[in-house]
């Protein structure tokens, strides 16, 4: 079940939302040859002890660090390192989400590390594209695929990038994981229609080549790589249905 967030809800959403942009934000300045993807990691405990909120990641499912970092063919769910330096070249997503007052902001976003190749630009690019698009369509009363999948997929498969298939978008704002479950693929389903008051995040995880598979690292049960060894894209907001379209509550 889709739930529908009344007025007070929406408000702490919001709230906790705009911390997890503003602490994106605030990590972002420190990217650079050289540092640790731990030294991020706790920048962002920091940050958002500091604004009296928690890291939802911590513990989740016994995921072990309070920020995914995810580096060139990490797709998703990086775990923070002491022992991973950031090098020249690397692209590196890190994704971040907050519990303020009980209420979920989710936002992730793909950076370059010092000068980045032109088919790592391209890659951020049209991965951030692929969101920005998907976001632009949502208005109450479409499906929720032919605002997500059926725009997302034949985006980017014209630069022959493929889309993760096995992990998606999610409700999100009074659990860290909610109904619906968003695929970022066209399922050819039309089984949710979007409603004011109904968040979600976007958050389409692009592979730079034509092969969408990944695998789990069997050691830490979290690091998602690319099958092929290819490097992959994300970028994720938090999304409010509105009456007239959609707000992005992750952004600044
Ligand atoms: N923030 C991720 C998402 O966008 C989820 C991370 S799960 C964790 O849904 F356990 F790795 F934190
Ligand atoms: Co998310
Ligand atoms: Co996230």
């Amino acid at each position: 079940m889709v739930k529908i967030k009344n007025s007070s809800q929406i408000k702490g959403i919001k709230k906790s939302s705009r911390l997890a942009a503003t602490a994106l934000q605030y990590l972002s300045d420190f990217i650079r040859p050289g540092i640790t993807t731990q030294f991020l990691d706790d920048l962002a405990v920091k940050f958002i002890a500091k604004h009296g909120a928690v890291a939802a990641p911590l513990n989740y499912d016994g995921f072990p660090k309070s920020t995914c970092t995810s580096v060139n063919n990490v797709v998703c769910h990086g775990i923070p390192s002491p022992h991973q330096k950031l090098k020249n070249g690397d692209i590196i997503n890190i994704d971040i989400t907050t519990i303020l007052d009980g209420y979920y902001g989710d936002t992730s976003a793909t950076f370059p590390v010092g000068q980045i190749s032109p088919a790592n630009k391209k890659l951020l690019e049209v991965t951030k594209k692929a969101m920005e698009l998907s976001i632009k369509a949502v208005k109450p009363g479409l499906h929720l695929n032919d605002c997500v999948g059926k725009i997302i997929e034949p985006y980017v498969k014209k630069f022959n990038y493929s889309v993760v298939r096995e992990l998606g978008g999610h409700g999100v704002g009074l659990k860290f994981h909610e109904d619906p479950f968003v695929f970022h693929f066209d399922t050819n389903r039309h089984n949710i229609i979007l409603k004011p008051g109904m968040i979600f995040t976007i958050e389409p995880m692009i592979n730079a080549s034509p092969d969408w598979r990944i695998s789990i690292d069997r050691k830490d049960g979290w690091t998602v790589r690319t099958l092929d060894g290819f490097n992959s894209a994300q970028f994720e907001h938090t999304i409010l249905v509105t009456p007239t379209g959609s707000e992005i509550l992750t952004k600044l």
